[in-house]
């Protein structure tokens, strides 16, 4: 089930985060988070199985995706973004990596496109920046 992340989830929350960036809790205060950001948790069992983390200004940036490895291709993403885009009906943006085809397929998918590159962004391949419409 897809809710909104309550204080409680932060220490998994963190776990999941910590597993695609060793840095994930120095670059995300999750305890003091800025009034624009929010966090969309998958509960399954009391447990947290994935988490969307976006900013929320003019348009929407996805600041985190993750879902648990074990858990992965059973369309708890595809949960997590249609719950986001039937609350807030915004541009969104987000940076992906060139070889992340499992999250570009995902976002494609939700009728994201690429619009801009920076190039060898993360050493040795490219940030491809994707936008989805609201309309
Ligand atoms: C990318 C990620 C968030 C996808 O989460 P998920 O819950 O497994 O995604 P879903 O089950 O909702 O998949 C939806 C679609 O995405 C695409 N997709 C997801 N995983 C894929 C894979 N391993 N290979 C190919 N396509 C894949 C498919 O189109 C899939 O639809 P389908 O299963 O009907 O073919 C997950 O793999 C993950 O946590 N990866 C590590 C973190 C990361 O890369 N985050 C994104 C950073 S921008």
């Amino acid at each position: 089930m897809v809710s909104k992340y309550s204080k409680e989830d932060i220490p998994e929350i963190e776990t999941l985060g910590l597993l695609i960036n060793p840095k994930f809790k120095e670059l995300f205060h999750l305890n003091n988070l800025n009034k624009n950001e929010e966090i969309y948790i998958f509960k399954n069992d009391n447990l947290v199985l994935g988490f969307l983390h976006i900013l929320n200004l003019d348009k929407i940036e996805i600041l985190n995706l993750v879902v648990d490895p074990s858990s992965r291709r059973e369309g708890i993403s595809s949960l997590l973004l249609d719950y986001l885009f039937s609350e807030i009906n915004k541009i969104t943006i987000l940076e992906v990596r060139e070889s992340n085809i499992d999250a570009i397929n995902l976002y494609h998918n939700f009728n994201f496109r690429e619009i801009a590159r920076r190039k060898k962004y993360y050493g040795n391949e490219d940030a491809i920046i994707m936008e989805r419409s609201n309309k």
